[in-house]
């Protein structure tokens, strides 16, 4: 009887332990289906990130393993002397934060979707911040953001506000980053991160996120980034404003051994925030994938999660089109647009899309000088009106669209006299303009009401208009908000989210408008925006041998649906390359079709009508890099069904030079066991294809294995292979 009160005893002994111990030690996982973000509560109530990485077998492990053991979200002011994660300074005056575990939970959306927040609280403030993880377990994402809000006498000021903050435990980091400038947009740079801090990021404003940095990287550990093999971390902020993506490469730590810190969010260059009592401060989301076979999974991954819940109707089919901006700039009138429209029909695409320059009639916008602001038809120009236009499309049996660049406004317009109060600019200083233009304030929700008054009143007056080209052709500079008065650091902020609210007004009355996200070219290729828009224009440099480069560079980040290719006149390449280039995403021109022979006219009709019967392929399928530009002077790529049942290979020569070797092209995405019909098509009428062996049939094991020798010769040839199983 003794013996047993004391092994009671000491069981209830041992399970208090237990239970005290695993209070302590508080796991929480967050997880997809091949990757892992494990964070702990430590014995001060700290939270800490324990492990980030691929998924392990052994579930045991998730409790016990603590590879990173690096703060989670670190807060300014305390004893974190590296960059810290958030900061702010309390309505005291206090400049400290300390975030100490509260609680978590767990939402489960879906068999594939959980969302994770985790509840932060500074004990001597009435400061909260809430980590939210969103895991997409299929496309192996993770989406995260914070939120803060406090319950202090009196406002505070938010100082930093990061989105994530993320610890990768590795020796060596290699940094893929994009950077450019108009008509050179996406240019990547790889190097090894150096010891200390590097940032990526840009002060534009918030009327342009993407133009001298963009919002998305790769970081790979201990080598170079490789198409299919080893560790690589992708990342990009969803925000249309400055952002700033920190890379902190922390060696020698005695504590933590050597990491990387990536820390990511809103910029907070001249953008302390002030926040009010139980005013709720959201980030932008941030979201990342981890990838074990290179860089082209990690594609896969962010491609599917963009066209299944990050991009507006990811799945709905885009329209090929014919764009007259290239074709007339300014010049134009409603009769020549008219035999315009013909030329879209010829060349058997969905849509005409009227560019810049029909609106304004005090101030006509016969250029970019004036106009922007008034909304209303040139009457001389368009003496019928927009009905009128659309009408006639409708007639030609093609759909219309239409450019606006709503945000804008030039000093010769109506709307600058009317409305001087909107106008984003210093008053003391002289005006800056770019493309003679300023910003109107989205800060204000009078402006907002105004931005969506032209959207709503040509969309519920014409509602036969079937497609929006939303420009923004300025970043801002020499800004002041009259709305926000003495609270000027929030312009930057406040602008994002207007820009937000007039979108989402625009969704919720025009879901199945499909609309193209444009910025001077590609001055707003990002996330956030595109959450409403189906698409984004890449690039004004529409040369197809640099569009090779640039579209190859948006392919790590974005799928080919959302990516806009226009043929134009531009370039010295031959029409059926400028075809074979735009068709790796969303085909389109602009171009004179006047200027085309017959035989050319008829060649673009055989492939937009190709290229309908392969969009859904193009634009949805599982894209695989093959052969890097970068390389040699060629490339090739590939765009895979799920079911490995067919595929469509482009390849091109560059400009060719003496000493460049030719790979062999060796597909993927393929079922090795089945058979394949390789067939060369966008053959030119009377020209052979120059894959010799067209038509014939190669297994899948061949095709993947040993490959197809290079088979283009000759400088800026380039050819579309349809490989489809028996
Ligand atoms: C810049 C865009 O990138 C072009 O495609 C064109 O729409 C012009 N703006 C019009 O002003």
């Amino acid at each position: 009887m003794h013996k047993l009160l004391i092994k009671i005893f000491f069981c209830f002994l041992f399970a208090f332990y237990f239970l005290c111990a695993n209070i302590n030690a508080q796991v929480i996982v967050i997880k997809t289906n091949t990757t892992s973000l494990i964070f702990r509560v430590d014995e001060n109530k700290q939270l800490q990130q324990a492990y980030f990485g691929n998924n392990f077998s052994d579930t045991a492990l998730y409790n016990i393993v603590k590879t990173s053991n690096s703060p989670a979200f670190p807060g300014g002011g305390l004893n974190y002397t590296r960059e810290p994660a958030i900061e702010a300074q309390h309505a005291d005056g206090n400049i400290s934060i300390q975030l100490n575990y509260v609680d978590y939970s767990t939402e489960k959306q879906n068999d594939n979707v959980t969302i994770t927040n985790i509840n932060l609280k500074d004990p001597a403030y009435p400061f909260y911040t809430t980590l939210h993880f969103k895991s997409f377990n299929k496309e192996n994402i993770i989406e995260t953001w914070t939120t803060v809000h406090h319950e202090e006498k009196n406002f505070i000021t938010l100082l930093r506000y990061a989105s994530s903050f993320i610890s990768l435990n590795d020796d060596n980091f290699y940094l893929t980053h994009f950077y450019g400038d108009y008509q050179t947009e996406v240019e990547p740079e790889e190097f090894k991160l150096p010891e200390g801090l590097y940032s990526v990021q840009t002060k534009l404003g918030g009327a342009r996120a993407t133009y001298t940095s963009f919002p998305f990287f790769m970081v790979s550990p201990n080598k170079t980034l490789s198409e299919n093999e080893g560790n690589v971390f992708a990342g990009t902020l969803a925000w249309s404003g400055n952002f700033n993506l920190q890379f902190e490469n922390i060696r020698m730590n005695t504590h933590e051994g050597n990491s990387l810190k990536i820390i990511s969010g809103i910029n907070n260059y001249a953008s302390a925030y002030q926040l009010k009592p139980n005013e709720i401060f959201n980030t932008p989301h941030f979201i990342f994938t981890y990838s074990s076979n290179g860089q082209g999974q990690a594609s896969r991954n962010l491609h599917a999660w963009a066209l299944n819940y990050a991009v507006w109707n990811g799945y709905q089919k885009r329209q090929t089109l014919l764009n007259n901006w290239e074709a007339t700039y300014f010049n134009f009138t409603q009769d020549t647009l008219v035999k315009l429209f013909d030329g879209a029909k010829k060349l058997g695409v969905d849509l005409f899309l009227l560019d810049d320059g029909w609106f304004g009639n005090n101030h006509p916008r016969h250029s970019d000088t004036a106009g922007l602001g008034d909304w209303q038809p040139n009457r001389k120009t368009i003496p019928d009106g927009i009905e009128y236009l659309v009408k006639q499309a409708e007639a030609k049996g093609i759909h219309f669209g239409i450019w606006v660049e709503p945000e804008m406004v030039n000093p010769k317009s109506d709307l600058y006299t009317q409305h001087p109060e909107w106008l984003l600019k210093l008053k003391n200083r002289s005006e800056d303009l770019f493309r003679n233009q300023l910003i109107l304030d989205l800060c204000n929700p009078k402006v907002q009401d105004f931005v969506f008054g032209i959207l709503h009143d040509l969309l519920s007056k014409n509602p036969g208009i079937a497609y929006i080209k939303w420009d923004c052709n300025r970043y801002m500079t020499n800004t002041f908000s009259n709305y926000l008065g003495a609270n000027q650091q929030a312009v930057y902020i406040d602008y994002v989210n207007g820009f937000y609210k007039v979108l989402e007004r625009i969704r919720k009355e025009y879901p199945q408008l499909e609309m193209m996200l444009c910025s001077g070219g590609g001055g707003r290729a990002e996330y956030g925006a595109l959450h409403y828009f189906n698409e984004f224009w890449p690039s004004d440099n529409t040369d197809a041998i640099d569009r090779i480069f640039i579209q190859w560079n948006y392919s790590y980040f974005f799928p080919a649906a959302t990516m806009c290719n226009h043929v134009t006149s531009g370039g010295k390449e031959s029409l059926k390359y400028k075809i074979d280039v735009a068709m790796q995403g969303k085909l389109g021109f602009d171009i004179k079709v006047n200027d085309l022979t017959a035989g050319e006219i008829k060649f673009c009709k055989t492939s937009v009508d190709t290229y309908k019967r392969l969009q859904s392929l193009i634009n949805y399928g599982l894209l695989y890099r093959l052969i890097s530009p970068y390389k040699n002077s060629t490339a090739s790529l590939l765009y895979a069904d799920s079911s490995k049942q067919k595929a469509i290979l482009f390849a091109y020569n560059l400009h060719l030079h003496n000493g460049d070797s030719y790979q062999k092209i060796k597909m993927e995405g393929l079922d090795a066991t089945k058979k394949y019909v390789v067939k060369e098509i966008n053959v030119e009428d009377g020209e052979q294809p120059a894959f010799e062996e067209s038509g014939k049939i190669f297994s899948g094991e061949y095709l993947m294995k040993e490959g197809l020798s290079w088979f283009l010769y000759g400088s800026l040839k380039s050819a579309v292979l349809e490989i489809t199983a028996q």
